[in-house]
């Protein structure tokens, strides 16, 4: 098992305005770590991935993704195979086939021909089958994205992230919309895939459940700063009441 560093926090910082989101995190991600990012609304989970996504630029610290900064990285390929992000709306097309917003795991990675002729025709339909196969979805390539469940769409997302195949995938609370049953589901799938491709994972979760049964590692956050950061065995119920028991008090 590689041990290599995938993201790297040096002290990050980002404002708003005069609100403070993330003040001075440091932390360190080894490949193939399921860390769940957990604590109180506001507390700066969102703004945390977007960081690491290059979707909002920092007031100061470093962000390392496999030890090289992230303004080298520039948009596109490198970028796209590297990181991958699911986002809570699944950003899917309702409209097209199921096999069409799979293959758009590929976009970044096509050309403008190669991905419109995609739309009549699918190219590398091999990949996407074995995506949806993965995901329990190989009976229903054809099916119109917009008439499946939402945990189905769920899943359809993990198809195109397969596809797509970053290092690192970051996840905004990824079952939020979904019922207790088909959030179970999504996150079982979406962390053995993950397992499997020794990819690394990142996701922020309401529900401290899910962060213990299914991730390695859970950094919690408060005011925008590390409040713990402890292998899943090692977080207690006190701690976790300390965590939430603030936000009661008004404190958050
Ligand atoms: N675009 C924004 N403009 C102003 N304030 C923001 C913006 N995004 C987030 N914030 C503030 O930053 C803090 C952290 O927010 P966020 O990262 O969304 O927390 P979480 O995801 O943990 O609920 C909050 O106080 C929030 O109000
Ligand atoms: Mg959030």
């Amino acid at each position: 098992m590689s041990s290599k560093t995938m993201i790297e926090a040096k002290n990050i910082t980002k404002h708003f305005e005069r609100k403070i989101a993330l003040s001075s995190l440091s932390f360190s991600i080894k490949q193939g770590e399921l860390v769940a990012l957990i604590g109180p609304s506001g507390a700066g989970k969102t703004t945390l991935l977007n960081s690491i996504a290059g979707l909002v630029p920092l007031q100061g610290g470093e962000l390392l993704i496999d030890s090289l900064p992230l303004a080298d990285y520039k948009r596109g390929k490198k970028f796209a195979k590297k990181i991958g992000v699911i986002r809570q709306q699944f950003d899917l097309i309702g409209p097209l086939a199921v096999i069409h917003n799979v293959l758009a795991g590929k976009l970044s990675q096509w050309g403008l021909i190669k991905s419109l002729i995609s739309l009549l025709v699918p190219q590398e339909k091999e990949s996407a089958l074995t995506a949806l196969n993965r995901v329990g979805l190989g009976d229903k390539p054809y099916e119109i994205t917009a008439t499946l469940s939402g945990g189905e769409q769920q899943r359809v997302a993990m198809a195109r992230l397969m596809v797509q195949n970053p290092e690192i995938i970051l996840a905004d609370e990824p079952v939020a919309s979904l019922d207790p049953a088909r959030a179970d589901d999504v996150l079982s799938i979406l962390t053995k895939i993950v397992s499997e491709e020794n990819q690394t994972l990142v996701a922020s979760l309401h529900s401290v459940e899910y962060a213990r049964k299914y991730f390695t590692r859970i950094i919690s956050l408060k005011n925008g700063e590390i409040f713990f950061d402890l292998p899943t065995e090692k977080v207690s119920d006190e701690l976790l009441h300390e965590l939430y028991k603030l936000k009661e008090q008004g404190l958050i």
